[in-house]
């Protein structure tokens, strides 16, 4: 097995040590499964406290499921999901929207990962129009899949513009904890207090084990989700588990600092990226993730003592993510080794 430390993924990092400590704690004696144990209850309480009392909350075991189980609430089969070229929805979930909501993806390009009014406004001619799908949410992703953060007026913006037209604001925030951290903002201001109606929480990326949340702003879209979840093949029944981890993540800002430290290491690698000639940043870093285009004739021989991956052939633009556990002396030694096989 491969222990090498790298820039892959920041699911590549291990676990945090309180949330290690939280499953040990869970782990006494038994527990109601399903959901209905007091660590369930600690978690969702931990939800309210940064989203307000009056949400739905239910946790899922992947990211991918939260996406399309979250959205599954808000569509039917006849509906379309404005998104992304680059969104995980589009790219990286098997198909998994299209075959469980049924819905049309209608895939808008863009360089950054943000997707715009501007594109979206020209495609919404179709209400009523019984031979086309009808728009009924718009997906962003904070960050975005390309590492850029949208403003909370960026955000607001969208949100308005699919509430005027009768559709959803749907957020799937994976990393919505890097977004936060880069704004210096707290979580709910960039999704409820911003207009999201769905947001997807991630939680392994940034220190968990494993455990996502469907977090719902209006409780009328919810009030089905528990036969959702149930038939999408994803209420655990150790459900404490999943609870105890979220409720060590969203105390004493354990999310905040994980976050604002991969943020910090992204920051670091990309300004000694800068420094060294051949390599380009090709989006701002706003987050966790750097991208940058790197000499083809290079790219193998640094990926064997530094794994990430080719994200875009053309140039070739690699991504570069840092975690919750990426030390200055990973950034450091990644840096010299590139530096050794460019000879720069
Ligand atoms: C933007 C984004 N959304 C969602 C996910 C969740 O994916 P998974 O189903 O692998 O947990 C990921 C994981 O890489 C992601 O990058």
């Amino acid at each position: 097995m491969n222990h090498k430390r790298g820039f892959a993924s920041d699911n590549n990092s291990g676990i945090h040590n309180k949330i290690i400590e939280a499953i040990q704690k869970a782990n006494e004696g038994h527990c109601i499964a399903y959901g209905d144990d007091q660590f369930t209850e600690t978690a969702v309480d931990r939800f309210k406290e940064h989203f307000g009392d009056d949400i739905d909350v239910y946790f899922l075991f992947t990211g991918t499921a939260s996406n399309v189980l979250g959205l599954k609430a808000l569509t039917r089969s006849f509906h379309s999901i404005i998104c992304t070229e680059v969104s995980h929805l589009n790219v990286d979930e098997c198909g998994a929207p299209e075959n469980f909501l049924g819905t049309k993806l209608v895939i808008i390009s863009s360089k950054d990962g943000k997707l715009r009014r501007s594109q979206i406004e020209p495609l919404l001619d179709v209400f009523g129009n019984e031979h086309r799908a009808q728009p009924k949410a718009i997906s962003i992703t904070q960050p975005t899949e390309m590492g850029t953060v949208y403003s909370i007026e960026e955000i607001k913006d969208l949100a308005r513009l699919a509430h005027k037209n009768g559709m959803w604001f749907h957020m799937d925030g994976a990393r919505i904890a890097n977004a936060a951290a880069s704004l210096g903002t707290d979580l709910k201001t960039i999704t409820r207090d911003a207009g999201v109606d769905v947001l997807s929480l991630g939680g392994t990326k940034n220190g968990m084990m494993v455990g996502e949340a469907v977090v719902f702003f209006d409780k009328k879209i919810s009030k089905d989700f528990k036969y959702i979840r149930k038939q999408g093949m994803q209420l655990g029944s150790k459900m404490r588990y999943l609870s105890a981890q979220f409720e060590a993540y969203l105390s004493d800002n354990l999310w905040l600092n994980n976050a604002k430290h991969a943020n910090s290491m992204a920051k670091l690698l990309a300004s000694e990226l800068e420094k060294i000639a051949g390599i380009t940043i090709t989006q701002k870093v706003e987050a966790n993730g750097v991208f940058a285009i790197i000499p083809q004739e290079h790219v193998k021989a640094i990926q064997k003592e530094y794994f990430f991956y080719v994200w875009i052939k053309e140039g070739p633009v690699v991504r570069l993510m840092t975690s919750w556990d990426t030390t200055e002396d990973d950034v450091i030694g990644f840096i010299k080794t590139l530096k050794k096989i460019m000879k720069n």
